[in-house]
């Protein structure tokens, strides 16, 4: 099997800096030899380097929204790299960079897999709409644009709503904002809490999202992976960081029980923040999302 890489070095999506350098000190730690030593080839997508010069000159926001332009740009260019990988039946592994890019992550991998659910692990909801953010930061918007619920206007307007509210589900929050918790309850959509984590232990939680999403398993998965799910006395240089989240081996077996489906065909691992904290926190951080993305790909499956 072959994994298509995408490194996008963004941090458009949110205010603080750092997060753009999440992918070459992952590169660095050497995720990619790993995942060759795991006996997978490995494609990486040309010119990462692109991602940073994307900027444009002015970026006036739109209403609430941030650095608009440079968000919807970079999240196409993710789209194609990510559909690319999965038109060659490539499992496309995407490495961040800040969560707006899901925009572009899930628009490509959709455009593949038509049928495909999405698991996403994270402490927040990411589904504000350009109306109800507080914030205006784009990566705490990007499942609302790809589910359908704001009006497709510039520079957004590539954004085909690709998935359905019925086939994702939630692992791990924790910090979800009140207009988030009204789009939730409309939709119907399924979110188990670290409430829920806590009360069925973290087997049970994942048995019940997969049965929620795909039910056979036998839809293509999406998993999109926000590291500050994972708690911050185990992932502490990120952006957003809530306490009370997944512990090291909650992390860990979410992807191995998604590995285990053989269903997985898309991978983000996001919000890796290096320039925040001390370098052991940095090193532990990055070592914690380079082990995710290889238990993800089955590293330990007997
Ligand atoms: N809900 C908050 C907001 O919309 C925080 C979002 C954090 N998102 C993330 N991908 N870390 O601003
Ligand atoms: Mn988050
Ligand atoms: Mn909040
Ligand atoms: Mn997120």
């Amino acid at each position: 099997t072959v994994v298509g890489v995408t490194c996008v070095p963004f941090s458009g999506g949110q205010p603080k800096g750092g997060v753009d350098d999440g992918p070459i000190e992952m590169v660095r730690f050497g995720i990619l030899d790993q995942i060759q030593d795991m006996g997978y080839s490995v494609e990486l997508s040309e010119g990462m380097d692109k991602y940073r010069s994307m900027k444009p000159a002015s970026d006036l926001p739109i209403g609430k929204m941030k650095n608009p332009r440079y968000v919807s740009m970079a999240a196409r260019r993710v789209s194609d790299q990510v559909k690319a990988h999965c038109e060659q039946g490539r499992m496309a592994v995407t490495l961040g960079g800040d969560h707006s890019i899901a925009m572009g992550t899930l628009t490509g991998s959709s455009m593949v897999y038509k049928d495909m659910c999405v698991i996403w692990v994270d402490a927040h909801a990411d589904i504000n709409t350009p109306e109800t953010t507080d914030s205006g930061n784009l990566h705490g918007c990007p499942l609302s644009f790809l589910l359908g619920l704001c009006k497709s206007e510039a520079p957004f307007d590539w954004i085909e709503p690709c998935l359905r509210a019925d086939r994702l589900v939630y692992i791990g929050l924790r910090d979800v904002d009140p207009g988030e918790k009204a789009i939730l309850r409309k939709h119907g959509i399924k979110a188990f809490s670290m409430h829920d984590v806590d009360k069925h232990g973290i087997g049970k939680v994942v048995e019940m999202a997969l049965d929620h999403v795909n039910k056979d398993r036998s839809l293509p998965i999406h998993m999109s992976f926000d590291v500050d799910a994972l708690d911050p006395s185990v992932a502490p240089a990120t952006g957003t960081p809530v306490r009370g989240g997944l512990t090291f081996r909650e992390g860990h077996y979410i992807c191995e029980a998604v590995a285990e489906t053989g269903c997985l065909v898309a991978l983000d691992l996001v919000e890796v923040n290096p320039a925040l904290g001390d370098p052991e926190s940095l090193r532990q951080t990055v070592a914690v999302g380079c082990s995710l993305v290889r238990c993800s790909l089955g590293e330990s499956l007997l």
